[in-house]
């Protein structure tokens, strides 16, 4: 992402959609016309997928059911995971052969709770839902991603947190031997990331280990991951160790390595742009490419659920 990178309009051949991917989200509409009139608000106890689903205890919810979802296709070889390289189809070839397992979470700092968990039992105690997310990267494209998580908030009350816990940070795995692009200093590695613990309790967030109903592919992010969708994507920190609550603010990789570029909130804001282009469009992956962009939307169209974390601040000085 940010800092080595081409154009935000360039166009990639996975960006031009096929007739049968056309075809499909004609199909898409008509269900989803049919899906939207049951429900709008809340889970659906419904399975989530009929066949081949690696989770097959996660609820259905409501959120993005409207949304013309990305083919499986485009969100496994589009990715940005400079910790196997920085071009957009690096993580699929070079996170092939990454083996997430065995894997532990650390949690740890302000929190009565602390411990050093095995995945599967990190996950157990959370009810494990689809929801069907936007993702805009800070590099002008978008996706729509049907994952499978649970609730970060859920996971905080969990670890109680104390009354000093102000912020969460979570950390990436540093391996070079398993993530080779770990060998190239292109970022101050480990990867870190942060929320405002407000924000890391918002019913949005979310950790996920799944997407399309399937194990995390490697190259999104596996085993488990976070999704902040009102803000850009680099905030959704992938392949997640550790995750601290401290008094203080952390600082986010990005914000280390370009701070005038990348603050610490990060909330998609087309009125606020990167200091070297527009942020007030965006190209959804898969779009036709004589199709106009889309206009980007205020935290990228979860206002409703977000704005108030923010009310009384200038949102151009915390960008
Ligand atoms: N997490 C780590 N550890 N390393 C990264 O390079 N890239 C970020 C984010 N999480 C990144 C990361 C960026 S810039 C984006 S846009 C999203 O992951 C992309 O997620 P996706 O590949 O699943 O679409």
């Amino acid at each position: 992402m940010p800092i080595i990178f081409k154009s935000p309009s360039d166009i990639k051949p996975s960006e031009i959609t096929s007739e049968s991917d056309y075809q499909n989200r004609r199909q898409f509409i008509k269900q989803s016309a049919v899906l939207l009139g049951a429900a709008w608000a809340g889970r659906i106890a419904m399975p989530v997928s009929a066949s081949g689903n690696d989770f097959p205890g996660a609820i259905k919810t409501s959120y993005g059911l409207n949304e013309k979802q990305n083919s499986f296709e485009d969100i496994t070889s589009y990715n940005n995971f400079y910790e196997f390289g920085t071009s957009k189809t690096d993580p699929a070839r070079n996170a092939m052969h990454f083996t997430p397992r065995p894997w532990t979470v650390t949690v740890e700092g302000e929190i009565a709770n602390p411990g050093v968990f095995d995945l599967d039992d990190f996950i157990k105690p959370y009810q494990l839902e689809e929801r069907i997310y936007r993702l805009r990267c800070v590099e002008g494209w978008s996706m729509v991603i049907p994952w499978i998580g649970f609730s970060l908030a859920e996971m905080i009350r969990h670890f109680k947190p104390t009354s000093r816990a102000k912020y969460v940070e979570f950390t990436t795995l540093y391996d070079p031997e398993r993530m080779p692009g770990q060998k190239r200093r292109v970022l101050n590695w480990p990867y870190t990331e942060g929320l405002r613990i407000d924000e890391a309790m918002n019913s949005l967030s979310l950790m996920s280990v799944g997407l399309y109903g399937k194990t995390m592919p490697n190259q999104n992010g596996a085993p488990i991951r976070l999704v902040v969708p009102w803000k850009y994507g680099f905030k959704s920190i992938k392949s997640v160790v550790k995750i601290r609550f401290t008094e203080t603010q952390p600082v986010s990789t990005w914000n280390k390595t370009a701070p005038d570029e990348y603050g610490f909130y990060s909330n998609v804001n087309p009125d606020v742009d990167h200091p070297r282009w527009s942020q007030k469009t965006e190209r959804r992956i898969g779009s036709d490419f004589w199709q106009p962009k889309i206009e980007t939307q205020m935290f990228n169209g979860y206002a409703e659920q977000v704005a108030s974390l923010y009310t009384g601040m200038d949102l151009k000085r915390y960008f």
